[in-house]
């Protein structure tokens, strides 16, 4: 799988996460480096999802999220559990889809051109490794089909040696 592209045929959204999926779990299998997988899974992603601005992982170390792999621009690299989206995905371990961040109380604003946001978590018998976060420069731009997909995905992150 090395160094091969991910390639997705179909235009529908969910159709692309039903391709993906495989393809991720090919990615990772056999390989035990968090690091690697992680950032070869944002890769992945970026190829299913172009609507995204920024695509990444915040892992817990220490009670708080720091920053892991990512596609994107800088980001913050530490945030408190229960603060920004990605902390309250976190704290309150559940997907949070913020349709216009401006209406997020407490975002933080790594990038401001960001509009539109999704945190899912990725949790292990009950505790919570880190989160998974996708932004976008336009409104609205994740739905519950992204909700239920990405859900899928941070459960195949959860399998993963940590
Ligand atoms: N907006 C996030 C911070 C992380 S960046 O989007 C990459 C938040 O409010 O938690």
């Amino acid at each position: 799988m090395a160094g091969e592209a991910i390639e997705l045929r179909e235009r529908d959204k969910a159709a692309r996460y039903r391709e993906l999926v495989p393809q991720l779990a090919a990615l990772v299998d056999g390989e035990p480096d968090l690091i690697a997988n992680l950032a070869n899974i944002t890769a992945a992603l970026r190829v299913c999802l172009p609507v995204a601005s920024w695509i990444g992982f915040y892992v817990m170390r220490g009670g708080e999220l720091v920053l892991g792999p990512f596609q994107g621009n800088v980001a913050c690299v530490r945030i408190a559990l229960g603060r920004g989206v990605c902390g309250t995905a976190a704290a309150e371990r559940r997907t949070v889809i913020v349709d216009d961040v401006e209406r997020f109380p407490g975002h933080i604003a790594c990038d401001a051109g960001s509009r539109s946001e999704i945190v899912v978590p990725i949790v292990r018998a009950d505790a919570v490794l880190g989160v998974l976060d996708v932004d976008s420069y336009q409104l609205a731009a994740f739905d519950a089909v992204d909700g239920a997909w990405l859900g899928r995905i941070a459960e195949l992150c959860a399998a993963l040696r940590w």
